[in-house]
């Protein structure tokens, strides 16, 4: 392990991926503690994620770093907490909001497409940053009701500059407590700050102007169930972050992944910019989902023993799983490297075995048709009035962070139709 370490560091994907053909579907790695496997099957993380999913809790490195940030909101809380939190914001994701989210999204689209409309047609454009600001403002217009179009740097950047102090922490076993004063931990306490007072600033003005709007399509609004139920301050400010970090970055890393495949397809940038249905959009994102998974690894620990594809798991194991590994697997994808979305045309992406994106079972994420919705409607809406190139041949390696995001922006040919 201590040889591979650089390995691990500079491309964790592909580590991840020789380890799994070269030791099989169970591997352990040789650590001393906690005994550690990785799960590089289908039905290995079907066991993890569904078929015994009541005997894997979150309780990791991976979420207890996360919960640094997030504290112990929905994405990071373990069984009775989750049960409870679950149904207390699940009205907010009604199906029935999807229409008035297409209404948001529509909107904020055209916000870019002015934007980009007003540079040179065939100007190089970071399209990471547009994803980025656009994922920010739909998340919390819908979600927080309010347009946080003015507070959206401010509280994109402490997110940010918080959640890289997180992947630092959860990259190397030991960490210096808290209440040290580090540099990094200054640097966290900091962001955090800047997170509490935008949330504290966002929370105060809806309980001044409360019920002035609602939800997305008459739905009850996230934060005005958060704000009906009997939570403290800190538990409210914990949801809040929570669905930041959680509908944030991954939609934005998803949809600047399939901007980027597109951009090497102009057949199907064409199909989205004749699509009548969203029907039609469907398959490029589910696609680029599957290439580019944005929650890259999952991770879980074992309360009891179990087996996984026959293999001993003891109590107390860190598990981890991959998305990015398995949906790109020969085994269950034909030509896997290869961008087809036709292999989602007529499919239904939940139904499809060796694809989990949106991970599985009770702890699937709760933003999945949100999440799909509002990026089939951007890219449907930027295709509609832009082709878009990619400037060279190479391929921008993934960079693991929370999510997979190329490391330096994503500039692509935008030109007007
Ligand atoms: C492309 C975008 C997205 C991807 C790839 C994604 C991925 C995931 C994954 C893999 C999980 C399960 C993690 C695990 O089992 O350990 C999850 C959970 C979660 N996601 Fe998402 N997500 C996306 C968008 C969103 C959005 C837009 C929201 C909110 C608006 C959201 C909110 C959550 C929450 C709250 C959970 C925890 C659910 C629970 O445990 O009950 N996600 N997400």
């Amino acid at each position: 392990m201590l040889m591979h370490t650089r390995r691990i560091r500079r491309d964790p994907l592909a580590f991840l991926t020789v380890m799994k053909d070269q030791y099989g579907d169970v591997m352990q790695f040789p650590i001393p503690r906690p005994p550690t496997y990785f799960v590089s099957s289908a039905a290995g993380a079907q066991r993890l994620l569904v078929g015994n999913a009541s005997n894997y809790g979150k309780d990791t490195i991976q979420y207890r770093s996360l919960s640094l940030v997030t504290g112990l909101g929905l994405l990071a809380a373990d069984d009775s907490d989750w049960r409870t939190q679950r149904p207390l914001v699940q009205p907010a994701f009604h199906h029935s909001a999807l229409a008035g989210l297409t209404d948001v999204v529509v909107e904020e689209a055209g916000l870019i497409t002015d934007t980009w409309r007003s540079q040179e047609t065939g100007s190089m454009i970071d399209v990471e940053v547009a994803m980025m600001d656009i994922a920010l403002r739909v998340v919390g217009r819908a979600l927080f009701g309010d347009d946080l179009r003015g507070r959206s740097a401010e509280l994109a950047q402490a997110t940010l500059a918080a959640l890289e102090v997180v992947i630092q922490r959860s990259r190397v076993p030991i960490s210096i407590p808290r209440l040290i004063p580090t540099p990094a931990n200054r640097k966290l306490d900091r962001s955090m700050a800047r997170l509490d007072q935008a949330v504290g600033e966002l929370v105060r003005q809806r309980r001044v102007e409360s019920s002035s709007s609602a939800g997305l399509s008459g739905t009850p609004l996230l934060l005005d169930l958060l704000l009906a139920a009997d939570l403290s301050a800190a538990q409210v400010r914990d949801q809040v972050v929570t669905f930041l970090v959680a509908g944030h970055e991954t939609a934005a890393s998803g949809l600047t992944w399939a901007l980027w495949l597109l951009a090497a397809e102009p057949r199907w940038q064409d199909r989205l910019a004749d699509s009548a249905e969203l029907a039609d959009v469907f398959p490029v994102v589910d696609e680029a989902l599957r290439l580019y998974p944005p929650a890259w690894v999952i991770t879980r620990h074992s309360r009891n023993q179990d087996q996984i594809e026959g293999r001993e798991i003891p109590a107390g194991a860190l598990l981890i799983t991959s998305p990015f590994v398995i949906q790109r697997d020969e085994r269950y994808w034909e030509h896997p490297q290869r961008f087809d979305p036709s292999r989602f045309e007529g499919v239904k992406p939940q139904r499809v075995a060796a694809y989990f994106p949106f991970g599985a079972g009770m702890r699937l994420c709760i933003g999945r048709d949100f999440a799909r919705w509002e990026m089939a409607v951007v890219l449907r809406e930027l295709c509609q009035v832009f082709r878009l190139q990619r400037a060279g041949t190479s391929s921008p390696r993934p960079l693991t962070e929370v999510t997979l995001r190329p490391g330096d922006g994503m500039p692509l040919r935008v030109w007007r139709r």
